[in-house]
């Protein structure tokens, strides 16, 4: 099916007033200043720096310089006029040993940030973790030793007491089935592990921990929205056949429904997916009560969807994904099928469970292979997707479900994980070599987009102030 773009008359006022714009980082992907005013290292500072990781071996010790640079790219996110603007905290910066002593540099730089955006008029969004654990955690076992609940805990808390008198949307993870099954079962991200065995482990600690987090929060912050992302792409069997379609329910209980269920007090969906039965060894007396949060928002962030086929020889899941390649349909740089439907599809997903009041989508995004001409950048496929995907979003909404925010990944073209820099996701362009930014032809049409209208009061007092 081709799809035809809905989007001709897309404006901002269609979303509603109280629609939350923002856009997103990630403190790995875009800081740099590895090792300034006293940070500790990272799994993913260390991970980078193994032969064979990283496409092209590029690593992130200068990344987009956002630690040196915040302030020019806060001003590009105003210029842009987008509202909100979501980066996460660097444990290593705040805690170089992962726990214990404080270093007050470290905090001292996200209270700049934080108050450089409430300066702009940029409200921050503040993800406490995504995926950069202190590598000295790491070797006591990380995410696998259930002692990295009080270690996280300690973290939120730390976070909570120094930044929450401005920070006032907090999300908790950023999506644990990335981190954990690429972290630790794949062993494609840091910190490289693979097997079924720390898989398990990780998993329910990782649910411990999202929760014993977001309760810190709630408590030391108590006039704040408290969520936590998930990752999710729309997942359907290449074929009607009862086996794909069971490939294709295992799947979707691996990718999609892992983390969210047992957060909403569902449990694991084991039933779907029997490989996960390990986790119950787990469960101790008296977790029961800590698996679960009543989140005020949840983060859905989609990109693409899924096609899978049963297959004998695949462990755990009997299932494989239909390369995207291997579909002759478009792609972005990330080898990610384009299909705007996909995001519908989740928000209506995600919509479905009654214990979900608010769905943001707090990532959504493209990568294309942008080049600059005469010192511009024209994008106009990635332009299409934002244009096509908020359509999607729209239909949902307008179809009554209670989406009320989207973010782009990203701001600037960045570290991309395991990717490199090879994909740019940026709104701006940046050249890595000389740290210059561009604001590529989507990031004006969606500072446009942004652009309020001004009314015709605002417009008369003006103008009579001006007389
Ligand atoms: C998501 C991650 C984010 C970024 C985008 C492209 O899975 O949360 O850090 O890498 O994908």
């Amino acid at each position: 099916m081709k799809f035809t773009p809905q989007h001709t008359a897309l404006n901002r006022e269609l979303f509603g007033p109280d629609f939350n714009w923002g856009v997103s980082t990630a403190a790995f992907q875009i800081e740099g200043a590895h090792d300034a005013d006293g940070k500790g290292e990272s799994v993913w500072d260390n991970f980078t720096t193994k032969k064979g990781k990283i496409l092209n071996d590029d690593h992130a010790r200068t990344a987009c310089d956002f630690y040196n640079r915040y302030q020019e790219d806060i001003d590009l996110i105003k210029k842009l006029n987008i509202p909100n603007f979501r980066f996460s905290i660097s444990w290593t910066r705040l805690l170089p040993n992962g726990t214990g002593a404080v270093n007050q540099a470290g905090i001292d730089y996200y209270n700049r940030v934080i108050d450089y955006c409430l300066e702009q008029g940029v409200e921050p969004w503040v993800t406490i973790y995504h995926w950069d654990l202190p590598l000295v955690l790491e070797q006591k076992g990380g995410w696998a030793n259930r002692d990295v609940i009080t270690w996280f805990s300690e973290f939120t808390t730390l976070c909570a007491q120094n930044f929450g008198d401005r920070v006032k949307h907090w999300m908790v993870m950023n999506e644990p089935v990335v981190f954990t099954g690429a972290g630790y079962f794949f062993g494609i991200h840091a910190p490289g592990r693979s097997g079924i065995r720390s898989f398990t482990s990780v998993i329910h600690h990782v649910v411990l921990s999202i929760v014993a987090g977001a309760k810190i929060l709630r408590k030391l912050v108590p006039n704040s929205q408290i969520g936590n992302t998930f990752s999710c792409s729309q997942v359907e069997p290449l074929t009607n056949k009862p086996r794909d379609v069971a490939a294709a329910v295992r799947v979707d209980a691996l990718i999609n429904r892992l983390f969210i269920e047992p957060l909403l007090g569902m449990g694991y969906p084991i039933k779907d997916l029997p490989a996960l039965k390990g986790i119950q060894k787990y469960i101790l007396p008296g977790d029961e009560d800590n698996m679960k949060f009543d989140f005020d928002f949840i983060g859905v962030q989609n990109y693409t969807r899924e096609i899978v086929q049963y297959s004998f020889f695949t462990p755990y899941v009997n299932a494989r994904i239909v390369k995207a390649e291997n579909r002759k349909v478009e792609l972005t740089a990330m080898r990610w099928e384009i299909h705007p439907p996909a995001i519908y599809h989740m928000i209506k997903k995600f919509a479905a469970y009654p214990q979900i009041k608010n769905i943001i989508i707090t990532e959504n995004g493209s990568a294309f292979p942008d080049e600059v001409t005469d010192g511009e950048v024209n994008d106009p496929k990635r332009l299409q997707y934002l244009q096509d995907y908020l359509s999607q979003v729209l239909k949902a909404k307008n179809e009554g479900c209670n989406v009320n925010g989207y973010f782009v990944w990203t701001l600037t073209d960045n570290f991309e994980w395991a990717e490199g820099y090879h994909p740019r996701f940026g709104l701006v362009h940046v050249d890595h070599t000389t740290q210059k930014r561009i604001i590529k032809a989507s990031g004006k049409w969606f500072a446009e987009f942004l652009k309020k209208p001004v009314k015709h009061e605002e417009f008369t007092l003006e103008a009579r102030s001006r007389m």
